[in-house]
């Protein structure tokens, strides 16, 4: 237990919850920045550059926190709004692999635009096969917090030149990867990476860009975000190009939340979490997993809302989920609850 972060003055959590792969909570340096914003909104007090300079802040923060640069990242509000503008790449009659449990927002925008087929996800890398344009998978997935074989899943796209496309919605902020062999990572920042609902991330390639139309083509996605008027459409020479222009006060919340991630490291989050979620296993009789999300078939729900424990029930299973501002007292609050 000792890998654990001592983090509960950075965060003002009530005990009991272990909800994070539904939404995360922000840190105190995140909600109070908020609140000053909220302030100066109130009192038009700023122009909006102020609130802007949080974009930038947060757009550098996920890069480091992905091992690239800020010109691979763009900026956006959901996760479906990335995947459905990255699926502009696609050629016609494309035929793209999903996991048949994905989350909807990283499968229907593919079912818009191209043939989906499925495979479970334990078996996605074997179910690759030539005449395939893509690959797109969670990378932790949400309805049971299985983690994909990333390697497995990349050596075999690559045989078939496949892109590669991860949502990491459930994944960025606890568990170590970076872009290396991928050609796109999305990400809805509102879960692992405590940010408010309304910003979200994606890491594009540039062999991926080259394919994409920019479905939102928008004054934010200029050079300097200057085009406010009039043509012509010069949009930004990177990743900024498809941006869309961002939800202010999203970013402002963003910003400290990527800064205490970088700041702690994923490698020491991914250890305080996962010691949690073991500790939660092994009080229910499970063995030891690699997931910071536990899901527990037959598990009384209900039992745990009443000793005050936040969680959830995905795909008819217990889904409790571990992350920073989590304690052992509160695993073991849930498991006296369980008992
Ligand atoms: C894997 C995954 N992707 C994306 C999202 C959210 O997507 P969006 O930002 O499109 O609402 C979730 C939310 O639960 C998720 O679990």
């Amino acid at each position: 237990m000792n890998a654990l972060i001592d983090a509960k003055d950075l965060f003002e959590a009530d005990p009991g919850f272990l909800n994070t792969a539904s939404y995360g909570l922000p840190p105190r340096a995140a909600s109070q920045a908020l609140d000053t914003a909220l302030a100066q909104w109130r009192r038009g007090s700023t122009d909006w550059s102020t609130w802007d300079a949080a974009t930038d802040r947060a757009r550098a923060g996920f890069a480091r926190l992905l091992d690239t640069t800020p010109d691979h990242v763009t900026i956006s509000s959901t996760g479906a709004q990335l995947v459905s503008s990255i699926a502009t790449a696609l050629p016609p009659g494309a035929r793209v692999l999903v996991p048949d449990i994905e989350f909807t927002s990283n499968l229907f925008p593919w079912a818009q635009a191209a043939t989906v087929e499925t495979a479970p996800p334990e078996r996605l890398a074997d179910a690759i096969h030539p005449g395939l344009d893509a690959v797109a998978f969670s990378l932790v997935q949400s309805a049971t917090g299985q983690v994909a074989a990333l390697t497995d899943i990349i050596t075999a796209a690559r045989a078939h030149d496949l892109l590669v496309v991860t949502d990491a919605s459930q994944a960025a902020g606890w568990l170590p990867f970076t872009t290396d062999g991928l050609d796109a990572v999305v990400c809805s920042a509102y879960k692992w990476l405590m940010a408010p609902r309304g910003a979200a991330f994606a890491y594009t390639s540039p062999r991926l860009r080259e394919r994409m139309r920019p479905l939102a083509a928008n004054w934010y996605g200029t050079p300097g975000h200057a085009g406010y008027y009039g043509l012509p459409m010069t949009l930004s020479p990177d990743a900024a190009a498809f941006d869309l222009s961002p939800a202010w006060f999203c970013y402002v919340g963003a910003a400290p939340a990527l800064d205490l991630i970088n700041e702690l490291g994923v490698p020491a989050i991914h250890a305080h979490n996962l010691a949690l979620a073991n500790r939660f296993r092994a009080g229910l009789g499970q063995p030891p997993g690699d997931s910071a999300i536990v899901t527990t078939p037959g598990a009384d729900a209900a039992k745990l809302q009443a000793a005050g424990v936040r969680a959830a029930v995905r795909a008819g299973n217990l889904r409790a989920s571990f992350h920073l501002y989590n304690t052992t007292d509160d695993v073991d609050r849930a498991l006296e609850a369980l008992a």
